[in-house]
């Protein structure tokens, strides 16, 4: 207790909010969530609904509420630590206020949904909700759309978003030193690395830049 008698304030868990909306890209948000796990990361996880069907065509997992940890499990292929779902509809959860400590946030695959929504502060559930809340906290936001082509429409609301203090980080992976010869694991390993540089957690996704063409080396 202080001496005024309030409860003496702890060391709070302070996790980066992870949302995966509807976009095609389950595996950006699986290597996401792998590079957080693996630097040791708390993470809030919301999956909205649309991006239960994507994760579904994409990797054969049906990911529900109920049975999130096991299902998760299976999806990123490892043991996860400390992870705290919270169900899309649930607009009472922590990360819908801006008091929940977070460090903030990362839409990982964006739709253009998710990104018109949360540009025009929507909030038609959680995942928009925390979005929201974290850029008016003026924390980290940073958003991985995944659309092409785009329209004037999309672009605008990328703007928005900029505007409203959010790194916009399209799913566009660079070829640099493999060429064709790029795996996808690469390529996707590429995007997430960038998106972790993007909150300052520290990885080894890709290598980077060494200023040697041709060296083979990954960098942005
Ligand atoms: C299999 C599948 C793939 C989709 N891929 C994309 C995509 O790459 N980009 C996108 O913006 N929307 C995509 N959509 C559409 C979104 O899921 C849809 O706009 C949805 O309303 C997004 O909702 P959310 O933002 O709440 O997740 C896809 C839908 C399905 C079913």
């Amino acid at each position: 207790m202080t001496a005024a008698g309030r409860p003496r304030a702890e060391a709070a868990r302070v996790p980066w909010i992870v949302g995966v909306s509807g976009a095609s890209g389950a595996p950006y948000a699986s290597a996401v969530l792998g590079g957080l796990l693996d630097a040791g990361q708390p993470i809030d996880l919301v999956v909205s609904r649309a991006a239960r069907l994507t994760i579904l065509d994409e990797t054969g997992i049906a990911l529900r509420d109920r049975h999130w940890k096991e299902d998760l499990t299976a999806w990123l292929g490892r043991e996860i630590s400390d992870v705290r779902y919270w169900p899309a509809g649930d607009l009472a959860a922590g990360p819908s206020s801006g008091s929940y400590p977070a460090h903030g946030m990362v839409v990982v695959p964006a739709s253009t949904a998710a990104c018109a929504g949360i540009a025009i502060g929507l909030s038609k559930d959680l995942l928009q909700r925390a979005a929201e809340v974290n850029l008016k906290e003026r924390r980290r936001v940073v958003v991985v759309p995944r659309e092409t082509p785009v329209s004037r429409g999309h672009l605008q609301d990328l703007i928005a978003l900029i505007d409203a203090g959010a790194v916009v980080l399209p799913a566009a992976p660079a070829f640099y030193g493999a060429g064709a010869g790029a795996t996808a694991g690469q390529l996707i390993d590429f995007v997430a690395g960038k998106v972790l540089d993007a909150i300052g957690v520290p990885h080894s996704l890709f290598r980077r830049w060494s200023g040697q063409l041709g060296g083979g080396s990954a960098a942005g």
